[in-house]
C-alpha cells in the first residue's frame, strides 16, 4: 500500500536523508573550512544527538505511514559516529525500507566496510575529488592522500557494497582532474558523478564565477570520451546520467546550480539533532526531537510530518537569485548532503 503525502507542488516525500553527526575528519575548503571549523566550534554534543532508538522510531514512522522508501545516512562523516553498524541493522528490519545507501568520505571504510555490509547497507557514495595528492590534500583541508579514500573504495567493492563516486567539481580547483578520474573510475566500472559546487550554508565564499558548470562538464569529457545521454532511473534522480559512446560505462552530473531539479524532488532531511529540512537550502528547520522527548504519540509525530510536508514550497534551486547572499542557510556538515 502506498502511503505518500504530496506538497504544494505535488511532490511525494519519498526520500528520508538521515545526518548522524556534525563532525567529520575532513575539512574540505567547500564544506567545512578548516578556518570555521576550528577547535572551538560548536559541534553538537552527545545528549542532542538523536539516540539510534529515536532515529529508529521516526524511520519507522515515515516508512510505515508517510511513503518513505529510500534511507540515506550523511553527515558530516557518518562513519565518525559510535557503533553505526548498528543503526543500519535497525533500519534494515523496517518492512517498506526499499534501499539504504550511505554517503562517506571513504577514510573509515576499511575497517567499517564489512560489517555495514552485514548490517544490512547496500549502497555507498563516496567523495573524492582528485586523483593527485597535492590537489587532494589541499581540497580536504587535513592532507589526507588520496590511497586513503581508494583504500576506502577498495574495501567497500571487496565487501560486496555498490559503489558510486562523488566528485565535486569547482574551477580553479579541480577542473583538471575532470579527465583523469573519469578514466580511471570507468576502468575500474564505477560510476563517477560530477556535481556543481553549490551556495550551501554561508561559509564557502560561494561564488557563481566559480561554478564549472554541467555543460562544461560534458564539453570538456566528450572532447576525449564521446557521450551520450541516457534516460534516468527513477523519477527524481539527482544525477542526469550519460554513457560513453557504444558502452555499459556510464557517469551522472549533478546540475543543482545551472540545471535545477527542484520539480521532482522528494527528499526530506532529518539533522543529526532531530530538526527537520524540506530542502538542502532551508533556513529553518522543524524540531522533531522535543515532541519525541515529551511523549508524543507516533500518530502525532505522523501529523506533524504531514502538515510540514504538506505545505512545502521549497524550489531554492529552481529560485535561486542574489536572495543566495543574503539569506541565512544551514551548513552542509548539520543538513547532509
Ligand atoms: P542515488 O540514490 O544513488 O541517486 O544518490 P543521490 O545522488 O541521491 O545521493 P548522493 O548523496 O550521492 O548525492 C550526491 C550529491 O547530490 C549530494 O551530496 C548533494 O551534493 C547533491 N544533492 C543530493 N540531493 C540534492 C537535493 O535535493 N538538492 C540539491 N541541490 N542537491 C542535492
Ligand atoms: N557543493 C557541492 N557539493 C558539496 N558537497 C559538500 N559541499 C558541497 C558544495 N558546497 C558534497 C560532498 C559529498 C556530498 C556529501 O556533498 O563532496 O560528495
Ligand atoms: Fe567532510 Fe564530506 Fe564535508 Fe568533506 S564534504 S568536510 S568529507 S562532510
Ligand atoms: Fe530539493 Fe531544495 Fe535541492 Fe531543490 S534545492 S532539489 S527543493 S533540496
Amino acid at each position: 500500500k502506498d502511503n505518500a503525502v504530496y506538497d504544494y507542488f505535488n511532490r511525494p516525500l519519498r526520500d528520508l536523508r538521515i545526518s548522524v553527526t556534525d563532525k567529520c575528519n575532513f575539512r574540505c575548503t567547500y564544506c567545512m573550512p578548516a578556518e570555521i571549523f576550528g577547535p572551538d566550534y560548536p559541534f553538537l554534543k552527545k545528549n542532542q544527538l538523536l539516540s539510534y532508538e529515536e532515529i529508529e522510531r521516526l524511520t519507522q514512522i515515515f516508512v510505515t505511514s508517510l511513503g518513505v522508501q529510500k534511507i540515506r545516512i550523511t553527515g558530516g562523516e557518518p562513519l565518525m559516529r559510535k557503533d553505526l553498524p548498528h543503526l543500519i541493522e535497525k533500519i534494515n528490519k523496517i518492512e517498506g525500507v526499499e534501499d539504504i545507501a550511505m554517503t562517506t568520505n571513504g577514510s573509515l571504510l576499511p575497517k567499517f566496510a564489512s560489517d555495514l555490509k552485514s548490517a544490512g547497507l547496500k549502497r555507498v557514495s563516496i567523495s573524492l575529488d582528485s586523483l593527485q595528492d597535492k590537489v587532494f590534500g589541499e581540497i580536504n583541508g587535513r592532507n589526507v592522500s588520496v590511497k586513503t579514500v581508494l583504500d576506502g573504495i577498495d574495501a567497500a567493492d571487496k565487501a560486496g557494497l555498490k559503489v558510486k563516486i562523488n566528485m565535486v567539481v569547482k574551477r580553479g580547483m579541480n577542473e583538471h582532474e575532470i579527465i583523469p578520474m573519469a578514466k580511471y573510475f570507468r576502468e575500474r566500472g564505477h560510476i563517477l558523478r560530477f556535481i556543481e559546487f553549490m551556495d550551501v550554508g554561508n561559509t564557502n565564499k560561494w561564488n557563481l564565477k566559480d561554478v564549472y558548470s554541467k555543460k562544461e562538464i560534458i564539453q570538456n569529457i566528450h572532447q576525449v570520451m564521446p557521450l551520450e545521454a541516457i534516460d534516468p532511473n527513477y523519477t527524481g534522480e539527482v544525477a542526469s546520467r550519460y554513457r560513453y559512446s557504444g558502452s555499459h560505462e556510464e557517469i551522472g552530473v549533478i546540475s543543482s546550480v545551472s540545471d535545477a531539479f527542484c520539480s521532482t524532488c522528494n527528499r526530506a532531511r532529518l539533522s543529526a539533532n532531530g530538526m527537520l529540512y524540506t530542502c538542502l537550502f532551508a533556513s529553518i528547520g522543524h524540531d522533531l526531537r522535543e515532541p519525541i522527548r515529551s511523549g508524543a504519540s507516533d500518530d502525532q509525530l505522523k501529523d506533524l510530518v504531514e502538515k510540514i510536508w504538506f505545505n512545502r514550497k521549497d524550489r531554492y534551486s529552481l529560485d535561486r537569485s542574489d536572495s543566495s547572499k543574503t539569506r541565512k542557510k544551514i551548513e552542509m556538515s548539520h543538513i547532509g548532503g
